[in-house]
């Protein structure tokens, strides 16, 4: 079937035409189209996303992106089968836009309009990929801009939250870190970047060691609050000697406290709930290190099959809404009840 999937919960107008067939067991995913406009240069000036910003774009964007990405796909509309939509998590206002235009399509086209979670996008996005299954029971690692969370999947049907962020996001983190550098949203890139250089260069500052929040709490909940005080602090205390190799420090070892702690958790997680796969998913998946030590679980636990998203689907986008709208779809088609769609800014998996 023809899938047209919809995303707009945060400051990316995404639309995406996916092909995707097969069962649970046996999906199977081809990508015919993809748009994305990024508002990254409009709330850039803000140091953040302003929801009513946001709304405004996504209302101007969200017809211009869905002709680019028919025109993009070369099919017709009414080939299209079904149009999903994420419903939640994100900003309400944003979301919203993204629901409407879904809705108003679903009545011109005489097709059913899906609600899918954002963050089971996250989870889909590993799927694009030519036969790639999830193996359960699965274990997912989900680290983005608004969310970090270990869950736990049992089947497609079973997913339970084990852990999660207590304060701030790994991805808010990076991106107010990177504030305090003097680099511009959204920051985690910038960081990556630069402490990139610190380590091929070598650059390091022996003595600078951040805090690793609740790494070794008897649980498998985050925070990052506490590592980003400790790294305001440490500015502070440097006042004018801050220069472009500290900042590369201050950025090295900021990323490697963020890693070990992700990584911590996640092997505390594999070895409380001895997963078959492991995927990983969300904007902070994009980074380079954070991809390497992941990779490198597999050194202690070979038995496990992990899965890395492209580093294209990492970062918010409509192909991953599509998988999860498929999979929704093959999930619910016995018994799906036409229920008014709406916006939740926290829902949950
Ligand atoms: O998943 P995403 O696009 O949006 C949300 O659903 O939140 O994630 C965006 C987050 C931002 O905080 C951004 O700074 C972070 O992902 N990010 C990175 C990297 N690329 C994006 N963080 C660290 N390293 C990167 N290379
Ligand atoms: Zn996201």
């Amino acid at each position: 079937m023809i899938i047209l999937a919809i995303e707009t919960s945060c400051d990316e107008t995404a639309i995406s035409i996916v092909k995707a067939e097969g069962d649970l067991e046996n999906l199977d995913f081809q990508l015919l189209g993809s748009v994305i406009n990024s508002q990254i240069k409009i709330h850039e000036v803000y140091g953040g996303v302003f929801p009513t910003l946001a709304k405004r774009e996504h209302i101007k964007n969200l017809p211009i992106v869905y002709k680019q990405t028919i025109e993009e796909a070369r099919i017709k509309e009414n080939e299209i089968d079904v149009v999903v939509v994420t419903t939640g998590p994100g900003l309400e206002p944003a979301l919203w836009t993204g629901i409407n235009f879904a809705k108003e399509l679903g009545e011109k086209m005489k097709k059913e309009v899906l609600g899918v979670n954002h963050m089971l996008g996250h989870i889909a996005s590993v799927l694009l990929t030519k036969k790639t299954e999830i193996d359960f029971p699965a274990l997912a690692l989900l680290v983005s801009g608004g969310h970090t969370e270990l869950i736990v999947l049992k089947n497609w049907g079973d997913k339970e939250k084990i852990g999660e962020t207590k304060d701030d996001a790994a991805g808010e983190a990076f991106d107010k870190v990177a504030r305090m550098l003097g680099l511009s949203y959204p920051g985690g890139p910038q960081v990556s970047a630069i402490a990139e250089e610190a380590r091929k260069n070598d650059v390091k500052i022996s003595s600078l060691k951040f805090p690793r929040p609740m790494m070794h709490t008897d649980d498998f909940d985050f925070s990052f609050s506490g590592l980003k005080t400790a790294v305001l602090y440490y500015i502070k205390s440097l006042g004018d000697k801050n220069d472009d190799k500290t900042k590369m420090t201050i950025a090295r070892e900021f990323e490697d406290a963020v890693i070990d702690v992700l990584i911590h958790k996640t092997k505390k997680a594999i070895d409380r709930y001895a997963p078959q796969t492991l995927v990983v998913g969300g904007g902070v998946i994009a980074n380079k290190r954070l991809r390497e030590e992941i990779t490198n679980l597999n050194k202690t636990y070979p038995q496990i099959k992990i899965l890395i998203p492209e580093k294209n689907l990492t970062t918010d986008n409509a192909t991953m809404i599509a998988i999860a709208g498929y999979i929704e779809y093959l999930k619910n088609k016995e018994k799906i009840v036409e229920k008014e769609l709406e916006a939740d800014g926290n829902l949950e998996l």
